[in-house]
């Protein structure tokens, strides 16, 4: 895995209202990126972004594509979404998103979620990725990151394994889940407990990301 370099985004927090929250895609070009200060289950919460440096493993690259600060009201916590990209070809061949959120939060939708065009499956891409972030999901303080998967996935759950999950259990979607409501009933949790890792390792060539 890549030596990766952190550096905590240190602009003054900013409060700001539910309504303006969902779906908020922070771009800018700057060094600078943002604190948020929302309530989450009546309790107020401040979130920082971290800048998540280079994310290689051979061919693969992770190119952060967006950030979303959450929604309190529908209980969707911080996320970062990333383009799988070939190192050296820069094609897109899928996306993984890295949720920050406590594993109560996230019981059913779980911490990281991928998806690999078809035409590039085959390589353990979505594996790949998943190991490429999980020095920026301890850097958040996480040190258990769960993974939820369909049944009917055999992919995902030997994904799953690949990276040295643990299944736990396989629970049912309740009806008042917005999941439920896209069509999932069941998932198979997996659990990964993360080594200690370095928050601040330094490597040669790794850049500043951009929030
Ligand atoms: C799940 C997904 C991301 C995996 O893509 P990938 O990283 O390219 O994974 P691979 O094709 O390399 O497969 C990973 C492992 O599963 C195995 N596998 C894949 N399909 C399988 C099947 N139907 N039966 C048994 N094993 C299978 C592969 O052989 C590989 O194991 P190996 O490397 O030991 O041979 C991809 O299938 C996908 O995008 N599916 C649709 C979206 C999705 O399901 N996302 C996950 C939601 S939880």
């Amino acid at each position: 895995m890549s030596t990766l370099e952190y550096k905590t985004i240190i602009e003054p927090a900013e409060p700001f209202a539910p309504s303006s929250m969902a779906g908020l895609v922070r771009r800018t070009s700057g060094r600078r990126g943002s604190t948020y200060i929302g309530t989450l289950g009546g309790t107020r919460t401040s979130f920082k972004f971290i800048r998540p440096g280079k994310l290689v493993d051979g061919d693969l690259e992770l190119v952060l594509a967006s950030v979303e600060k959450g929604d309190p009201v529908r209980r969707h916590v911080p996320m970062y979404e990333f383009e799988m990209v070939h190192a050296s070809r820069k094609m897109t061949m899928g996306k993984i998103r890295l949720r920050i959120g406590s594993a109560r939060t996230l019981r059913y939708p779980g911490h990281i979620g991928y998806e690999v065009r078809p035409r590039f499956r085959g390589h353990r891409y979505a594996a790949r990725s998943c190991q490429l972030l999980l020095a920026l999901a301890n850097a958040h303080g996480l040190k258990v990151v769960w993974l939820t998967v369909d049944p009917r996935n055999i992919a995902s759950q030997k994904t799953c394994r690949i990276i040295g999950a643990r299944y736990i259990e396989t629970v049912r979607i309740p009806p008042s889940h917005e999941m439920y409501q896209d069509g999932a009933r069941y998932r198979r949790r997996y659990r990964l407990a993360l080594a200690k890792m370095p928050s601040n390792a330094k490597s040669k060539g790794s850049h500043q990301g951009k929030l």
